[in-house]
């Protein structure tokens, strides 16, 4: 299965077996993850970390990535939004965990988010209807492969807060902020990583329609902010 065909059945797996992966399968996704595409002029800064090291006991391995900027967070949600598809492709489960912390205090404020991931025997979903997700017309101006894609990305509570716009030439993931009060319980920097998230899927659909992806940047300020593709 394709990473882009993940999209179409992936979910958090939220079970795992606690057996440990073998050395081949954790160094495969090593290179994989240094080899992923980043967000322009980013380059994401992660660790593979055993259950013990976030102080948490859902899954046998987990990825912390770090960062302080949004242009940081928001590249970590596009590189690991890769892995997520990567692993559920290769019949792993996977977890996005934003509640979760690492359990060395030293790294509180450099860290970002994690990610769960293990041998599992939860199934993949089995098509587009199993997923919980706002109706297409509602995260984008136009229907089309790409917004079909992006409508089923995950995100932190599930809010979905983008919308894709379309110009010639440029694909844009715009931050609008789902949830109601809400949305407020969630941090500045899960709202960056889920707008990576997208980014990601939309990269990955585009590629699938044969277009190249020239550039991926993170653009904004503080209260606006999204990415721009440029096909
Ligand atoms: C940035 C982010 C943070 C998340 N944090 C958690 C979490 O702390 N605990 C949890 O159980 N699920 C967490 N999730 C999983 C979401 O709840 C899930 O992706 C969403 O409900 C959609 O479900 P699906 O991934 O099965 O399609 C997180 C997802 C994202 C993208």
């Amino acid at each position: 299965m394709t990473p882009y065909e993940t999209v179409f059945q992936r979910r958090s797996v939220r079970k795992y077996d606690m057996t440990p992966l073998d050395a081949d399968t954790l160094d495969k996704l090593e290179v994989f993850v240094a080899a992923a595409r980043n967000i322009d002029g980013q380059k994401l800064r992660f660790k593979f970390v055993p259950a013990a090291a976030v102080g948490d006991n859902r899954a046998p391995h987990y990825i912390l990535a770090y960062g302080n900027s949004s242009a940081e967070y928001i590249n970590a949600g596009f590189v690991l939004q890769q892995t997520d598809l990567y692993l559920q492709s290769v019949g792993l489960g996977s977890l996005w965990l934003g509640a979760a912390k690492p359990s060395d205090v030293n790294e509180k404020d450099d860290f970002c988010i994690m990610l769960a991931f293990g041998k599992t025997d939860v199934p993949l979903r089995t098509s587009a209807n199993d997923f919980k997700r706002l109706p297409i017309s509602d995260i984008s101006e136009t229907e089309n492969k790409i917004a079909e894609a992006v409508r089923l990305a995950p995100s932190a509570v599930n809010f979905q807060p983008w919308k894709l716009r379309f110009e010639k030439g440029k694909i844009f993931v715009d931050y609008v902020g789902r949830g109601g009060v809400l949305k407020l319980v969630l941090k500045k920097k899960i709202q960056r990583v889920d707008i990576g998230i997208a980014a990601a899927i939309a990269v990955a659909a585009a590629e699938e329609e044969g277009k190249t992806v020239s550039s991926v940047k993170a653009v904004g300020d503080a209260k606006t902010f999204g990415v721009e593709i440029s096909v």
